[in-house]
């Protein structure tokens, strides 16, 4: 079958909010310690503990928001645990997470560093789980309240003046799971006592998020619209990419046959199935799409890397990620008029990485790559796009081989990002540009692809997979004759 796109250059869909290129960094693994934190002490260069190379990587990407400090991690998190003199601080188990002595000098005053000095707007999490409502009142006004009070007076103390400004803030994390067991029925009431104590002091005005669902339980996210709605800004819903079994074994990140990879292109599309009904379910509730789909954790998972701890989640990335991260990027545009955030798990070392590092090293992965050659979309106006695609196909199963996404930026530059799944076949396409003529215009791509399944940077070789001028777009007329190799992400500008 033909493979075809219609871009209306002219009809706006509404925006791209850039929250979509949103990250997560849990206390978990090699994650914050190490792969974020290393301490003033550390030989790794670093600006007040956090390290230079990840944080200029990182800035490279515009990391919009931030999510922290879990995950599982957040309902035992006790913030006060981690703030004031460092080698004060109390010590805790990390019980999720391999059983290692968490030394908490990485806290609330070292988080919102991080963020001032990556931009970006901090997501923290708080323990609805094992913390109590005061707990979470507190350190709301430990981190916003401008006037004398106990806490803001604390925070003074440990040497921060100005309360800081504090937009998101979820109330629990994964409450039907880690985060507490609970019915979604009783969350929904706990989560309506917490929220009430999550105060907006001065003008800080923060967005709640309500926690939401694992994967396809529409029930709870039909309760928690029904006795919530109107006390939150944003309901969360988890969805990870796993090949195999969760239990039973998920995969290897780099050692997988053909039909590991077809299932994974599956599965990742399946979130596109997720979101439309959840959605659903939302609409029934909020018809004018007021409340956002938060998607707080997505991303592979596979089995960990041979020989690491099992707790620290470690796993290797590669072109296969890449086409994941692309696949995810072109529906979370294509139903961005309910997904305001998403958060890939998780920045370094953990999942489905952008970097990993050993010491001192540090690569990039595939997945950064397409975070960078995504970044164009971000806060664009995501336009209509019509498509025909044919059939990548393995063992009788059929997905559509090429999935796309279109914005028009400020500035009035058109981009177009698209992603070829088939591991073993080009796709050709025809792309009708209407609105514009492709003529008067300079077309220009960027590509990431590999000649095998599992490409992927090593310590030893880290460029093996990176992005390169795209060289397979050809403007005739008012079209483009577009050639994507197998196993391709794309993004084309025209402006
Ligand atoms: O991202 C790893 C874990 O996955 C998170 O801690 C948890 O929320 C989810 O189950």
């Amino acid at each position: 079958m033909a493979n075809q796109v219609i871009v209306n250059t002219d009809i706006r869909k509404g925006t791209i909010n850039k929250n979509i290129y949103g990250h997560f960094a849990e206390h978990l693994g090699r994650c914050i310690y190490e792969g974020i934190w290393v301490g003033e002490d550390s030989s790794i260069p670093n600006t007040k503990g956090i390290r230079n190379d990840v944080l200029e990587a990182l800035k490279q990407i515009k990391v919009p928001v931030l999510r922290w400090p879990g995950g599982c991690f957040a309902d035992e998190y006790h913030w006060k645990d981690g703030v004031g003199p460092r080698e004060n601080r109390k010590r805790m188990v990390n019980t999720h997470w391999g059983g290692v002595v968490e030394n908490n000098h990485f806290g609330t005053h070292e988080f919102m560093l991080l963020c001032e000095l990556l931009e970006c707007e901090p997501y923290i999490c708080g323990n609805v789980g094992s913390g109590t409502v005061q707990e979470m009142s507190e350190w709301v006004e430990y981190m916003t309240f401008e006037g004398e009070s106990p806490m803001a007076n604390w925070r003074r103390e440990n040497g921060h003046d100005e309360p800081w400004k504090l937009k998101y803030f979820g109330v629990g994390n994964e409450n039907w799971g880690c985060g507490g067991n609970m019915r979604p029925e009783y969350y929904a009431d706990l989560y309506r006592r917490f929220q009430t104590y999550v105060r907006n002091y001065g003008d800080n005005k923060i967005y709640k998020i309500a926690g939401g669902a694992n994967i396809d339980d529409y029930n709870w996210t039909e309760v928690l619209m029904q006795n919530a709605a109107g006390l939150m800004d944003g309901l969360s819903l988890h969805y990870y990419t796993i090949p195999g079994d969760f239990w039973l074994g998920k995969g290897s990140a780099v050692d997988f046959p053909e039909d590991e990879w077809f299932i994974t292109m599956k599965k990742a599309l399946h979130m596109d199935e997720l979101i439309r009904k959840h959605g659903t379910i939302m609409d029934k509730y909020d018809p004018d799409k007021r409340i956002g789909m938060i998607i707080d954790e997505w991303g592979t998972w596979f089995d960990v890397e041979p020989g690491t701890n099992p707790g620290f989640l470690y796993q290797q990335n590669t072109i296969r990620d890449a086409l994941v991260a692309g696949l995810h990027f072109n529906i979370f545009h294509n139903h961005s008029d309910r997904v305001q955030m998403t958060n890939i798990a998780q920045t370094v070392n953990v999942l489905q990485a952008m970097i990993l590092t050993e010491g001192e090293k540090m690569i990039l992965t595939p997945t950064y790559h397409v975070f960078d050659m995504y970044k164009v979309h971000q806060d664009a106006e995501l336009l209509a796009v019509d498509s025909t695609f044919g059939t990548y196909e393995l063992n009788g199963e059929k997905l559509p081989q090429v999935t796309v996404s279109a914005s028009k930026d400020a500035s009035g530059k058109v981009h177009i990002s698209l992603c070829n799944i088939d591991h073993q076949n080009e796709a050709v396409l025809d792309l009708d540009l209407r609105g514009i003529n492709a003529a008067d215009k300079k077309v220009s791509g960027t590509i990431i692809t590999a000649d095998a399944m599992n490409a992927h940077n090593t310590f030893e070789q880290p460029d093996v997979v990176k992005p390169a001028a795209f060289n397979g777009v050809a403007v005739q007329g008012n079209k483009l004759a577009i050639k994507l190799p197998a196993m391709s992400v794309v993004t084309i500008a025209v402006e």
